[in-house]
């Protein structure tokens, strides 16, 4: 029998009123509904007689756009397949390098409607002070980097009552054991494939063990990869586990767009139910 999924998208701007409310949007009928798993909300997937807890998910970054025209970008994106949008927010601190803030966030959200997943790619120092800037800016996910704050378990709860979800991610030279304890709280983790800062940087396919480590004890966890993520990495990301796939250059650069999202999907979503056929 289906049951109705309801999908929680985080704050929204509630049009004439000018004021921020805690939306949940009815979507369209599934068979089971969103669940608890290791303490991370987790969406059933039906693949053939099997059913995953997580679904592959293409985020184009939109950090080598073209960004005079930002909301225009983002909306090619969406309307070449995009699961969500990466938001690359750094402070020229933390990286060394600067983009923008929650200004920018609250204009997009403005521009695109209430549907569109903003997953925020905060690589800040004090990630604790853009938290309630983002939620209210119509941020869905805030993922925060585990080496920007000494005490994660605070800023997950923080980021959870602001009403986002809530991203943990890991630079190239911290051990995803390092990630492990707090991997039960939050609903994704961001294995980092590059040196946070710039688009457009080789993979590092030395991160894939991390990714294949956390799938194994945390199967129903969301698992994302950024940087150097194209057509000719995604086999090894997808076959580690990672199943939320970030895409720069290999998107945002292609004459076709709409086929390079398609691809990951696909070569993430086999990987998927490869895993699930072999249990
Ligand atoms: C790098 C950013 C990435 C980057 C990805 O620090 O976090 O999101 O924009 O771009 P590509 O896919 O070109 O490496
Ligand atoms: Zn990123």
């Amino acid at each position: 029998m289906h049951r109705w999924r309801r999908w929680c998208i985080g704050p929204v701007n509630m049009k004439g009123t000018g004021r921020w409310s805690f939306s949940v949007l009815i979507r369209r009928p599934c068979r089971t509904t969103r669940r608890e798993v290791n303490g991370a909300t987790a969406f059933p997937q039906r693949t053939g007689t099997c059913r995953m807890a997580y679904v592959a998910k293409i985020g184009p970054s939109i950090l080598n756009s073209d960004l005079a025209c930002l909301g225009h970008e983002c909306t090619r994106m969406l309307d070449c397949g995009a699961d969500y949008l990466h938001l690359d927010v750094m402070d020229g601190h933390f990286v060394p390098n600067i983009t923008f803030g929650h200004p920018v966030v609250e204009c997009l959200r403005k521009n695109l409607g209430a549907d569109p997943f903003f997953d925020m790619h905060m690589m800040v120092s004090r990630p604790e002070q853009w938290v309630q800037p983002m939620a209210a800016a119509g941020a869905n996910q805030y993922t925060f980097h585990l080496e920007a704050t000494t005490n994660p378990g605070n800023l997950i709860k923080q980021i959870r009552e602001s009403g986002m979800k809530v991203g943990l991610a890991i630079k190239p030279g911290t051990l995803v054991e390092e990630l492990a304890p707090w991997a039960g709280q939050v609903d994704m983790a961001l294995v980092m494939t590059v040196e946070p800062g710039f688009g457009g940087q080789k993979f590092m396919e030395d991160m894939m063990p991390k990714v294949s480590w956390l799938r194994s004890q945390f199967p129903s966890l969301d698992i994302e990869v950024d940087g150097g993520v194209g057509p000719d990495t995604i086999h090894k990301c997808a076959e580690a586990g990672a199943n939320m796939i970030v895409s720069g250059s290999a998107v945002m650069k292609s004459e076709d767009p709409r086929s390079v999202i398609a691809l990951l999907r696909n070569v993430c979503a086999e990987a998927i139910q490869k895993r699930c056929l072999d249990r």
